[in-house]
C-alpha cells in the first residue's frame, strides 16, 4: 500500500474511533503523506524520513515531555533499593564487550558507554584502564554508576543526559559502546544520535553497538508491515519508541556513515530472555 492511502486510513480509523493520540499525530502524519505520497509504505528508508523531519525543523526541544516521562520511568527502576532487579541489569560485564576488549593489542584510551545503566560495563572498562564517561537519561542510574565504580575501585565520568544531546566537548572517543539504549531512541531522533556519535569518535574508533534483534522484541510485525515509517507511527500515535533491528535496519541506518565491519547474533550473557544483534562499526579514517 502507498503512504497516502495508509495514512488517510489511519487518519479514518483515528476520527471513526475517538483516538485522541492519532488525531493529536495529525499534522506529523499528513506531512509524511504530502512528503511520500506514492511510496511503498515498506520502501521509505531512514534517511528519506530523517530528511523529511530535519526539513521540518523538527528537534530536541520538540520532545523534551516525552524525554521527561520516560527519565522518570527508567529511574522508578533503578531506585536505590531495589539493586539488580530490573529485567536487563546484569551483574557481570557483557561478553560481548569482554571479547572485543581480549581482542584488542592496548585497551582504548577514551570510551564512552551510551545508556549505561547501573554501569556494570562502564565499571569493566574503567578496569582495564580505559578512562569511561557513562551518559543515561536517569539521574538514578547515574547515582548508581557512581557508587558501583567507587565499590571497585575506579572512576567512571557519569553524565545525566540524552545520547542525542550529549556536551559539544565529549570525546574524542576510541569506543562508544551502546548496550540496549540505541533501541530506545526514537525514529526522530536517530540523525541526532548519529551525528553525535560521528562527532565524538576519533578517526578509525570503534562503536559497538548492541540492540533487540525482531526475535525478541515483539514490534516485528509492525516494522514488516509498515517499516521504518511505522516506528515513526508508533511513536507519533502511542509514544512508543523501544524498537527491534535486523542486520538490514542497521546496514541502512548506519552504513552511509560507519564501516560496519561484523554483525552477528548474541544470547544475553546472563540468560535473560534477550537476543541482541551485535553490530561493531568504524569510524571512517581521514
Ligand atoms: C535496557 S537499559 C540498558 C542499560 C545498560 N546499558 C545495560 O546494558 O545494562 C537502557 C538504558 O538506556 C537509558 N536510556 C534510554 N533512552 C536514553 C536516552 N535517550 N539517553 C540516555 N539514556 C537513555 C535508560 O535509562 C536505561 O538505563
Amino acid at each position: 500500500m502507498n503512504v497516502a492511502t495508509t495514512i488517510e486510513r489511519l487518519l479514518a480509523f483515528g476520527d471513526e474511533n475517538g483516538l485522541r493520540s492519532v488525531l493529536d499525530a495529525r499534522p506529523t502524519l499528513e506531512l509524511l503523506a504530502e512528503e511520500f505520497r506514492d511510496h511503498d509504505v515498506q520502501e521509505v528508508g531512514p534517511r528519506e524520513l530523517e530528511r523529511v523531519f530535519v526539513e521540518a525543523g523538527f528537534d530536541a526541544a520538540a520532545a523534551h515531555s516525552w524525554f521527561d516521562a520516560k527519565r522518570s520511568a527508567w529511574s522508578a527502576a533503578y531506585g536505590s533499593d531495589r539493586g539488580y532487579q530490573h529485567k536487563w541489569g546484569a551483574h557481570t560485564p557483557c561478553d560481548v564487550l569482554e571479547r572485543w576488549y581480549a581482542d584488542q593489542p592496548r585497551p582504548p584510551a577514551r570510551a564512552l558507554d551510551l545508556g549505561c545503566g547501573d554501569g556494570v560495563n562502564a565499571v569493566f572498562m574503567a578496569s582495564k584502564g580505559t578512562a569511561v564517561d557513562a551518559v543515561d537519561l536517569s539521574p538514578a542510574a547515574i547515582e548508581t554508576v557512581g557508587r558501583n565504580a567507587a565499590a571497585a575501585g575506579v572512576t567512571v565520568h557519569g553524565m545525566v543526559g540524552s545520547v542525542h544531546d550529549l556536551p559539544s566537548d565529549a570525546g574524542p572517543y576510541d569506543l562508544v559502546f551502546d548496550r540496549g539504549c540505541f533501541h530506545h531512541v526514537p525514529i526522530v531522533f536517530w540523525h541526532l544520535y548519529i551525528e553525535q556519535i560521528e562527532r565524538m569518535l576519533a578517526p578509525g574508533g570503534t562503536l559497538l553497538l548492541m540492540c533487540h534483534t525482531p526475535k525478541v522484541f515483539p514490534d516485528r510485525y509492525v516494522t514488516l508491515a509498515y517499516g521504518h515509517l511505522g516506528r515513526v507511527v508508533q511513536f507519533f500515535c502511542d509514544g512508543k519508541a523501544e524498537s527491534s533491528f535486523s542486520p538490514s535496519d542497521l546496514r541502512a541506518i548506519f552504513g552511509d556513515r560507519f564501516e560496519i565491519v561484523e554483525q552477528r547474533r548474541a544470547p544475553d550473557h546472563e540468560g535473560k530472555p534477550f537476543e541482541f544483534n551485535v553490530c561493531l562499526m568504524r569510524s571512517p579514517q581521514p
